[in-house]
């Protein structure tokens, strides 16, 4: 009897029809075409970054419906899809790489980190357990203890590449919650300002903490933790029969760059017998350069602390990272066994990423960082952190000039806040006023500026932090506020 298989092909001659499908394996010649076209359209891209819009999404719903299509069954060509991304799609974009972006928290996005994808992406090893690649993920490893050794962490100290700040947070959080709190943790309480980034809102509703949890700390004029308040809400909280748990502290809030004060905070925390995570996914790089070091003293005293590579590194979007102090803390809360897993290794120096992680398979992120602290040192990212400190410092004393000005939180780090004040304006009018200046600067094209909301007080925010954005960029900023000026 002939043994046919379903869609009628009989099992002698199956193996003729399944050896011809192979299409997806490219070859020697179709990889190099590949590599030239898409690098001629990104060093072209990269090059005219200077003179590219800083943003531009007009008719952006139109564009994104455009491309909307089914799964396609037809394969096109490849110059044609670099030409729709390119050509069509990459414009119609915050310019986020352009040395004009100075909104949100920027970065610019390493080149140097986009080879590290391709390579890692191309010979696709597996990062999460040390046995699969030993030597790749110690290199990952080695990246983590540099971060470590940056804030003053012992070796101890732990941690991971996530793929933000937002993940890094909720790790942060979760592992602060398995080393301190019993199952039943309902009562236990969270403490952050209302500057603190709203992945830390995010990160608590996640860990499964009730929003009622989350008690918010009034915060001085400096925008920074009011230790007064903290410590009174603390004693009211046990009093009430609650049960403090954790700090959240900023170093490097995003509206206004304020950095808390850390060596207070840890105080607190010591004598309060609480976790202290730190939030420096904006400002902890500046780590590297000693006036950061002056401004986040007390850092290496948290049991927890956030970085975003992707930020003050400069790298592409997708890299963050938490580093744990107590390294077991952080492997306690992740560790679990599977008996199709391969062993895990015993020796704390060989890190199973998987151990310390949510993640198992994923991306070998760790070459990214490691690629480009090899290829420059320490130094380069010092020497441009400095420099985007030297610019803040710059465009301040530019503002500060302006008759009217009022810079409402002074650069802590590379970020400044301000608006213009106007005699006879009410608040709602001021806030107008200022909405429209945004306005009138962005409508130029040559740096983009985001706003928040301080106390109700519209305020413009410019933060530089990208490596591309140089003194000529921020000449150019004020060249366009001043004519903005003019034109209100
Ligand atoms: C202070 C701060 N914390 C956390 C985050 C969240 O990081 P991510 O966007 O990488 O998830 C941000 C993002 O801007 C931030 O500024």
């Amino acid at each position: 009897m002939r043994l046919v298989l379903e869609g009628g092909i009989s099992v002698a001659n199956m193996g003729e029809k399944i050896s011809n499908i192979r299409e997806l394996e490219l070859n020697s010649d179709a990889m190099r075409e590949l590599i030239q076209q898409a690098m001629e359209r990104i060093v072209e891209h990269i090059e005219s970054l200077p003179t590219q819009p800083v943003s531009d999404v007009t008719e952006g719903a139109e564009l994104a419906r455009s491309v909307v299509e089914p799964m396609p069954e037809e394969g096109v060509a490849f110059s044609d899809l670099l030409e729709l991304l390119f050509g069509r799609l990459v414009p119609k974009t915050y310019n986020t790489a352009s040395p004009g972006y100075l909104a949100y928290i920027p970065g610019g996005g390493l080149f140097h980190a986009a080879i590290a994808d391709l390579i890692a992406d191309s010979i696709n090893r597996y990062v999460g357990v040390w046995m699969a690649a030993p030597a790749l993920a110690q290199l990952e490893a080695n990246v983590l203890r540099w971060f470590a050794e940056m804030i003053g962490y012992p070796s101890s100290a732990r941690g991971l590449l996530t793929t933000g700040g937002s993940l890094a947070n909720f790790t942060a959080l979760v592992t602060a919650r398995r080393d301190r709190l019993p199952e039943n943790f309902l009562s236990a309480v969270l403490y952050a300002s209302d500057q603190s980034h709203y992945s830390v809102i995010k990160a608590a509703l996640m860990a499964g903490f009730p929003e009622r949890n989350l008690h918010e700390v009034p915060v001085d004029g400096q925008f920074r933790i009011r230790i007064g308040a903290l410590r009174e809400r603390i004693a009211s909280d046990r009093a009430a029969g609650l049960r403090p748990f954790l700090i959240v502290a900023s170093a490097g809030t995003t509206n206004t760059g304020a950095v808390d004060n850390l060596e207070a905070l840890a105080n607190v925390a010591r004598e309060e017998d609480l976790w202290l995570h730190v939030d420096a996914a904006y400002g902890g790089f500046f780590m590297l350069t000693e006036r950061g070091r002056n401004m986040m003293r007390g850092i290496e005293r948290a049991d927890s602390v956030t970085l975003d590579p992707h930020k003050a590194l400069f790298l592409p979007y997708g890299t963050g990272s938490l580093l744990v102090r107590d390294g077991e803390a952080l492997r306690r809360a992740h560790s679990v066994h599977a008996d199709y897993m391969p062993p895990m290794q015993d020796n704390p120096d060989l890190v199973d990423f998987c151990q310390f992680s949510p993640e198992l398979s994923r991306d070998f992120r760790g070459l990214r960082v490691w690629l480009p602290f090899k290829m420059h040192g320490a130094e380069a990212f010092r020497n441009s952190l400095d420099e985007k400190l030297d610019l803040a410092a710059w465009v301040t004393e530019e503002l500060r000039r302006i008759p009217g000005m009022e810079i409402v939180a002074e650069p802590q780090l590379s970020l400044v806040a301000f608006r213009l004040v106007r005699d006879g304006l009410n608040p709602g009018e001021l806030n107008e006023i200022n909405r429209r200046l945004l306005d009138r600067i962005n409508i130029r094209q040559r740096v983009f500026l985001t706003a928040t909301t301080l106390s109700g007080i519209f305020v413009l925010r410019i933060c530089i932090l990208s490596f591309r954005t140089h003194l000529d960029r921020m000449e150019a900023a004020m060249e366009d506020i001043h004519a903005a000026l003019k034109e209100l």
